[in-house]
């Protein structure tokens, strides 16, 4: 009988998996608890305020940016999306409190209201993985882009790596015969951008900065002037956004300033308790406040550096990943684990902070902007995030003056609006207002 294993080193092998990588990255794995970070180093990065008064300054910076055609957004929907469980692209799911409108749609119609504000043409680019592209396109296609023109949406495919078993290192091969393999996380995008030609296409349209969110999160803004305008200012290669940790424990990552003067994000998993818990003696709030939520701007000329694999120094890390992989053992028998049993390899977006010569933090509200579809249920679910979608609209009609009374679940179009004060405005300007009830979906 022939041996399984060297039926699978073939298989390794025609799958093109750099095995000498994947062994020095195990060994990183079982080396971990030795790796002697000193946490103390570190102190809170900078940011831009909520109340900074460089932000009006900045907003027409970005106006004109946008309106020049500078600006892409680039949504990352390559993820599995296993807590949520929902069967299919998690762009597909119904997102919007009343309309129920599904992710890409929501962004789609943001995109399209930017494009209308600023008469301009905006690209969007969306990562998928090899596992949703298809889907991913397919559904775009049978919905006729949501408005948007076929050929200013580009999509294309991340990396992918080999997951391992946790205690030896071996490549596993799932139930079909090929290696297992995985997406290889949101950083992935940076070498995807460029192997895709993604960035040659945006430098020859005459972009220069991403706007990069998260396929989750239905609040982002997607095209935001202000956090543009402050990114060109700075002449930041990265820039990011941040909101005020709820409490000590909130699962965020945390906008850290290193001791070499390069900012980065320290994940809570990785920094010490006592650090998420110290209070700053000056103002009496988490000395380490500044939250991450993904939303960050990338310029074009730092994505095809990082991306490009040239310089070793300047790539991005992998993060292990503990987790329950099925897989076929070695007498052929197809084992689903009830343990995590493998080691999945992930790069994230984040790491490309310490990368950059110039970063720039900037906070914004999380009311405003972050609500996240993770979970099921509970913390960050559909129903958690819908119920702040209608809780923002509720206070964009206070703002416009209305008194709410009845109202449960409330919903806007971005194409009515997509800023406060962009509704106040309108609103005020209808001649006939909807009526105010249970449901309200108030449309362009
Ligand atoms: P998450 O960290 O929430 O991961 O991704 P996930 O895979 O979607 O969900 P879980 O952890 O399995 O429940 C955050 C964002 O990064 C994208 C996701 O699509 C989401 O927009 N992502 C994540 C990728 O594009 N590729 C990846 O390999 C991982």
């Amino acid at each position: 009988m022939m041996d399984p294993n060297a039926l699978n080193h073939d298989v390794i092998q025609a799958a093109g998996i750099d095995q000498e990588e994947i062994a020095a990255l195990f060994q990183k794995w079982t080396d971990r608890s030795m790796q002697g970070v000193d946490y103390s180093l570190l102190s809170p990065a900078p940011y831009v305020a909520l109340n900074d008064p460089v932000r009006m300054k900045a907003q027409s910076l970005g106006e004109q940016a946008i309106r020049d055609g500078r600006v892409a957004a680039f949504t990352v929907a390559g993820g599995q999306g296993t807590r949520l469980g929902y069967d299919g692209p998690k762009g597909e799911f119904p997102a919007t409190p009343v309309q129920q409108k599904p992710l890409f749609q929501l962004f789609a119609e943001k995109i399209r209201a930017a494009e209308a504000l600023y008469n301009t043409r905006i690209y969007w680019l969306i990562m998928t993985s090899l596992q949703n592209d298809a889907p991913t396109q397919q559904f775009f296609a049978s919905h006729d882009f949501f408005g948007l023109r076929e050929s200013q949406v580009r999509f294309f495919t991340q990396g992918q790596m080999p997951a391992v078993d946790a205690q030896t290192g071996n490549i596993l091969m799932s139930e079909s015969g090929q290696v297992a393999m995985s997406p290889d996380g949101h950083g992935g995008s940076l070498r995807a951008l460029v192997r895709s030609g993604s960035v040659d296409f945006l430098r020859n349209n005459g972009v220069d900065t991403l706007s990069y969110f998260q396929v989750d999160n239905p609040l982002v803004q997607s095209i935001d002037p202000t956090f543009i305008g402050l990114h060109l200012l700075n002449k930041a290669e990265i820039s990011s956004k941040m909101v005020r940790k709820a409490y000590s424990g909130e699962k965020v990552g945390h906008f850290c300033l290193r001791e070499d003067g390069r900012q980065s994000v320290v994940e809570y998993s990785d920094l010490p308790h006592e650090l998420q818990e110290k209070i700053d003696p000056e103002t009496g709030e988490l000395y380490f406040i500044a939250g991450s939520i993904a939303i960050h701007l990338l310029d074009i000329d730092f994505v095809a550096r990082v991306g490009g694999g040239v310089d070793t120094e300047l790539a991005l890390p992998f993060h292990f990943a503990h987790k329950k992989v099925p897989y076929t053992d070695s007498s052929g028998k197809h084992v689903v684990p009830d343990e995590p049993n493998a080691v999945k390899f992930e790069m994230f977006i984040f790491d490309a902070l310490p990368l950059a010569k110039q970063s720039l933090i900037v906070e914004t509200s999380r009311e405003d902007e972050f609500s996240p579809i993770k979970n099921a249920t509970g913390v960050d679910s559909s129903e958690s995030s819908k119920s702040d979608q209608s809780a923002q609209a509720r206070r964009w009609l206070e703002a416009a003056g209305e008194a709410l009374t009845g109202l449960e679940r409330v919903e806007v179009s971005p194409l009515f609006a997509c800023t406060e004060e962009a509704f106040v405005e309108r609103w005020n300007s209808l001649a006939e207002k909807p009526v105010i009830k249970e449901d309200l979906y108030i449309q362009p």
